[in-house]
């Protein structure tokens, strides 16, 4: 892969689930002046759509199919397939639960990393996943690793789902994110795992303008001595 070629600016964002990577992001790119890219979402839509038509999300196969067919767009923090608009779809639990499927298959990885990186070929881009940095973009500008406390994280989702109306326990909640942590951590292929030259930045107890600050602090100096700006 030659990315250094037709690749923009990219600040990568990886770490575990509810660490904040999407809201961070989004702001991010929203001060810098950059498209963000939520690559989760774009698990989840594969894995809607294969749930939605009852497909077997064992079969590697068909979950391929699936990613060929579909051609989900990303506009403003919404996602769509075809017209419909299905952005509160995908984040729901039986998706969440689901994802691993779409997540483990190679076959799905290799497309949606296409879809990645033609994502920064014309815009500088703060993007955020679990594979952003070391498979991705492993050229990228910076590359953050974004962690919380499990307790932390957990009571987030938590907070974010009952205001959805779901009915839901906290305790249910920290479990299924821990397991869904170790089958990241573990997974054959593109495990989570903070790149050799991620900066880690733990958001426990922080503000959102916390985060950011200290991230701005790492990418301006960066920009200034790249570009001058
Ligand atoms: O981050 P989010 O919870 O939306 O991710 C949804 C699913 O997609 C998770 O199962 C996660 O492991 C997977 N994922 C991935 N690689 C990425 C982003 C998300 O495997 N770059």
């Amino acid at each position: 892969m030659d990315t250094a070629m037709t690749q923009r600016k990219v600040v990568t964002i990886d770490g575990p689930a509810g660490a904040g990577k999407s809201t961070v992001a989004r702001q991010l790119a929203h001060r810098l002046g950059w498209s963000f890219l939520d690559t989760g979402a774009m698990y989840r839509v594969v894995t809607l759509v294969a749930l939605e038509a009852e497909a077997d999300l064992e079969n590697d196969h068909v979950l391929v199919e699936i990613t060929d067919t579909i051609q989900p767009r990303f506009v403003d923090g919404h996602v769509f397939v075809g017209d419909r608009d299905v952005s509160a779809e995908i984040r729901e639990p039986r998706v969440t639960r689901a994802a691993r499927y779409a997540a483990g298959n190679p076959g799905v990885r290799e497309r949606l990393v296409h879809w990645q990186r033609a994502a920064a070929e014309f815009h500088d881009l703060v993007t955020e996943g679990r594979d952003q940095g070391t498979i991705v973009f492993p050229d990228a500008l910076v590359k953050f690793f974004l962690e919380a406390s499990d307790e932390e994280r957990a009571m987030r989702r938590f907070r974010e789902l009952i205001a959805k109306g779901h009915d839901i326990e906290y305790e249910e909640i920290l479990a299924d994110q821990r397991r869904r942590d170790q089958e990241d951590r573990t997974r054959a292929i593109a495990p989570m795992l903070p790149a050799e030259d991620a900066r880690f930045i733990d958001s426990t107890g922080k503000s959102l303008e916390e985060v950011l600050d200290e991230m701005t602090r790492v990418i301006h100096p960066l920009l200034t001595s790249i570009t001058g700006e």
